[in-house]
């Protein structure tokens, strides 16, 4: 049988043309995070499946259909991470990192894994950059996240996404919610989907966010948390709101947001795309997370992550996207002897930090000068048995077409002065 040679369904390959803007979208996630004092940490793209269940909780959507989990060669069962928040607080758990500074403010950019129906802005394989920040229970600190990812789009020039904020309450009042939501959904209960009425026993607020339409179309009627919240809560989000106004960040207070993870606590927020309508950031607080993984850890938590592709494609939709330029320098070869001067003239000017490529192939002059055209070379220089007995070069601005000559061992230095011009 012929080898199918395609990409797993849900999954993309960045291409050459296209890795730019990876690159760009990263540099400002990262130049965002520095901004706010956030340091990058890395972690393994599995994890122990336990981690998943117990972190984001085993009545999400997640945990319960789309988690790539399988049993490795030693029977023990393993899980593509289906996000990041899970890992890092095993990261800090594992390392001691509670035990330092806090706030302790970390972030990552990370590939994730969901065995989700693929569609538009939905891929079973995508990247995230995101950001936790653990030691505060302050409104301030959740102020601050919301404010990182909130520059992060600035940054990004996407100015038109809009914040959506709520509060989904602690464990306290959460019980009196979902009493509401059970007597509410128990009169509709033979509607919902099979997973849903597992949901209404155990965990009736995962109702809220199932992808099924039926159970959609009940759960918009379904009584809203913001009424059920206790005063603690309450007023923590009314200082975050307050802060997020003096601060002149606008926000919409959406009472629908629950979030798809269990861990959430209190505040919770999304970036939305008006046109898509697809959440390009989410995130929220989670002040039992860390002890739900260790009982003897109490340290509150808080973040948020965005969806690298889908950020792409909205910045791709808006033009904003130049791409990259092209080598600073092209030396053209004619023969032998100076295929190897131009190979190690190439060297110097890359070690000075100049792009600079040379003919690999073989071609004729002519061919190589079309080559260093459409690559959008900003200077070339043609090497020939003149150039090499006299060390003397001439290099041609390819935009405006001036030449100017230059000693060979000069090249490097003439080459800046004229690439800063
Ligand atoms: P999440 O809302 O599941 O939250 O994902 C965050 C962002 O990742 C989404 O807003 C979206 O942009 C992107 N995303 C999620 N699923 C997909 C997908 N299948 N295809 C493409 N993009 C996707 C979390 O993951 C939490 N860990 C965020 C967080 C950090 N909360 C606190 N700290």
């Amino acid at each position: 049988m012929a080898l199918e040679l395609k990409a797993p369904r849900g999954t993309g390959d960045v291409l050459p043309g296209d890795s730019y803007k990876w690159q760009w979208v990263e540099q400002m996630a990262r130049e965002t995070a520095a901004s706010f004092g956030f340091r990058e940490v890395r972690f393994p793209t599995f994890e122990y499946t336990e981690l998943f269940e117990r972190g984001m909780g085993d009545t999400t959507d997640v945990v319960q259909k789309e988690m790539y989990t399988f049993l490795d060669k030693g029977e023990r069962s393993i899980t593509l991470r289906p996000e990041g928040t899970a890992s890092v607080a095993r990261v800090c758990l594992e390392h001691g990192l509670f035990g330092g500074l806090l706030p302790l403010k970390l972030f990552y950019l990370i590939s994730a894994f969901r065995y989700e129906k693929p569609q538009a802005g939905r891929f079973r394989e995508f990247h995230q950059f995101g950001a936790e920040l653990y030691g505060s229970a302050s409104p301030v600190a959740d102020k601050e996240v919301i404010e990182l990812a909130g520059s992060f789009l600035q940054k990004l020039q996407i100015k038109d996404a809009v914040l959506h904020i709520n509060s989904i309450g602690c464990p306290e009042c959460r019980k009196t919610y979902h009493d509401a939501l059970r007597t509410y959904f128990e009169s509709r209960s033979v509607d919902l989907c099979g997973t849903c009425q597992d949901r209404l026993k155990r965990n009736p607020m995962r109702i809220l966010d199932c992808k099924s339409p039926v159970c959609k179309e009940i759960a918009s009627s379904a009584p809203l948390i913001l009424d059920y919240i206790c005063n603690d809560c309450r007023e923590h989000f009314e200082s975050l709101k307050q802060g997020l106004t003096q601060d002149g960040i606008v926000f919409q207070v959406d009472p629908r947001i629950v979030r798809g993870l269990d861990y959430y606590t209190r505040t919770v927020f999304e970036f939305t795309d008006p046109q898509s309508g697809l959440a390009l950031a989410g995130g929220g607080r989670y002040d039992g997370l860390v002890r739900e993984l260790d009982p003897k850890m109490q340290i509150c938590g808080l973040g948020f992550a965005a969806g690298i592709e889908r950020l792409i494609s909205v910045l791709e939709q808006n033009g904003k996207f130049v791409p990259s330029a092209g080598p600073d320098l092209y030396l053209a070869s004619m023969g032998e002897a100076a295929v190897r001067f131009c190979g190690a003239l190439a060297m110097r000017c890359r070690a000075a930090g100049w792009k600079t490529e040379t003919d690999l192939m073989g071609r004729s002059l002519k061919a190589q000068m079309k080559y260093a055209d459409k690559l959008n070379a900003a200077f070339t220089v043609v090497v020939g048995e003149d150039e090499i007995a006299s060390g003397m070069l001439v290099l041609r601005n390819m935009r405006d077409g001036t030449r100017t000559e230059v000693k060979a061992e000069e090249l490097p230095v003439r080459l800046k002065e004229l690439l800063v011009e």
